[in-house]
């Protein structure tokens, strides 16, 4: 198994341009749109749709109202890291920001999440010619490494979806802790029949996500906190505790897998 690295955003637009139909793509936006996504369907959202503009999402809403159930379909994302409001719609407050923390089972429950986000949304819809598309998280690797295992496919792309323009280390430290689990094995595996590690070959871009996470995994949550989105999210008080969520390890043993029809669902393993 070929395992490449996306490690900032400013290769997306490239993506767009590859044969990505043999390839298995991992998407990671760890602080916050893969980690909310994953947590909106560990309790119970039916599906979360990333949509790249403020408009797309709006324009499935409208297209929703008067037809079955425009009344399961929230609107989510942030722009500067906040809810999007009426005065960035002309007159529509989305019903939820891009925290995970509010993606509690009484709001999501039964509901399809339409969001937008800075760059998650953006690096997910760039992988939607892949073969397989999977958000990928903290809360969720161990699952998701199992699963990429059990399926070895033969091209695996880690996409890390950045902050802005720049490389995010959130999601490089994600990704170099995937590198490691599909190499030696995670523990999840030991009981299972599946590989406990597979073969794998590194390009330098994921050799290079593995080192930065094996450096820094004895005290990974210093690493995680010093990054730019991370410090951004402590600085403002009711965001402040969406760090340490997303940091938890392997709470939502989920795939998060990204259908022909762009809607992202718990996949049945
Ligand atoms: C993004 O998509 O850029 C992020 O998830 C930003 C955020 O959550 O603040």
């Amino acid at each position: 198994m070929k395992i490449d690295a996306i490690l900032t955003p400013a290769e997306l637009p490239a993506l767009a341009k590859c044969d990505l139909r043999e390839t298995l793509c991992v998407v990671f936006d760890v602080l916050r749109a893969t980690s909310t996504f994953v947590t909106a369907l560990h309790n119970g959202a039916k599906a979360v749709i990333p949509v790249s503009e403020i408009s797309e999402a709006l324009a499935f809403k409208n297209a929703e109202c008067g037809m079955r159930n425009a009344e399961t379909i929230l609107l989510g994302g942030e722009r500067d890291g906040v809810r999007i409001r009426a005065a960035l719609t002309g007159g529509t407050d989305f019903d939820l920001g891009n925290s995970p923390r509010e993606c509690t089972p009484e709001k999501v429950r039964g509901k399809t999440i339409v969001s937008t986000t800075t760059n998650g949304t953006r690096a997910l819809r760039a992988c939607a010619g892949a073969k397989t598309v999977l958000a990928g998280s903290f809360l969720n690797l161990g699952a998701t490494a199992e699963f990429i295992a059990r399926l070895q496919p033969a091209e695996v792309l880690l996409v890390c979806a950045g902050t802005r323009e720049d490389r995010a280390d959130e999601d490089v430290l994600a990704a170099g802790a995937l590198c490691e689990l599909l190499e030696v094995g995670s523990s999840r595996c030991d009981d299972r029949t599946v590989p406990r590690a597979v073969p794998t070959k590194l390009s330098d871009s994921a050799e290079t996500a593995r080192d930065f996470y094996a450096q820094a995994k004895s005290d990974l949550a210093a690493a995680f906190c010093n990054s730019t989105n991370a410090r951004r999210l402590l600085a403002i008080p009711e965001l402040r505790d969406d760090v340490a969520f997303c940091l938890q390890r392997d709470i939502f043993p989920l795939i998060a897998r990204m259908e022909a029809d762009g809607a992202i669902r718990r996949q049945l393993t």
